[in-house]
């Protein structure tokens, strides 16, 4: 009796561990995906101050202007460091805080404050575009896919320097993509001046 019931709690805690790999992505039955609570014990890549490309910018003031926080998993870090691209299953969370100026002994400069939103984008090789963006800005989670027509999927297409991402906005893994020659040409919105 007791070998039949570990070889049955050992088949499902195999079973728990195939859903969720390593630190990728998790998500429900139905395709949604569970907000990561611990993404910010992954790897930070940059912060973008007053970044304006997006509607979450639009609505702030240029005086305090957004900061915005990018987040990947470990796991698809390191597999950028060796070549270059990312795996499957890599999950990227962009946070938005608002700035604020004045504060403590603050006399200058910004400093970052409440949470606006948190989105995540993850590669998924199974589906035709391969990337995938999710929204958990009325905190809610599991968050469903954006659909395919949002702007997320065209701008990260067109502009992203390697694959659908921004890599030519994160100062360390801009020199890894090119000693591995996997920047887009001619690069997205940073080309001209970091080429
Ligand atoms: C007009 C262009 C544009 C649109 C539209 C856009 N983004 Fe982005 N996105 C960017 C840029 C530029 C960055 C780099 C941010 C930085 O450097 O801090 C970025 C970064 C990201 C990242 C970090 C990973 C990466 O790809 O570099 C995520 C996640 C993300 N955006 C999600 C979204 C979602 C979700 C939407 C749609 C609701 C969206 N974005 C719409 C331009 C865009």
């Amino acid at each position: 009796m007791k070998t039949a019931t570990f070889v049955i709690l050992t088949i499902l805690g195999r079973g728990a561990a195939a859903q969720t790999p390593g630190d990728g992505p998790r998500f429900t039955s139905d395709g949604r995906l569970e907000k990561p609570e611990n993404y910010r014990e992954w790897i930070w890549l940059s912060s973008g101050l007053g970044m304006s490309y997006g509607p979450i910018s639009e609505g702030m003031s240029n005086q305090d202007p957004p900061f915005d926080n990018v987040f990947v998993n470990p796991a698809a870090y390191r597999h950028f460091l060796r070549t270059g691209t990312w795996p499957d299953k890599t999950i990227f969370v962009l946070e938005v805080r608002s700035s604020v100026g004045k504060g403590s002994i603050n006399q200058g400069g910004h400093f970052q404050g409440e949470l606006v939103a948190v989105e995540a984008e993850v590669k998924d090789e199974s589906r035709p575009g391969k990337w995938v963006f999710f929204g958990f800005n009325s905190g809610s989670s599991p968050a469903k896919p954006i659909p395919p027509a949002a702007t997320c999927y065209s701008c990260h297409a067109q502009h992203g320097a390697v694959d659908n991402t921004f890599v030519q906005f994160y100062p360390t893994l801009l020199g890894v993509a090119k000693a591995k020659g996997t920047l887009k040409t001619p690069l997205g919105i940073a080309g001209t001046s970091r080429n």
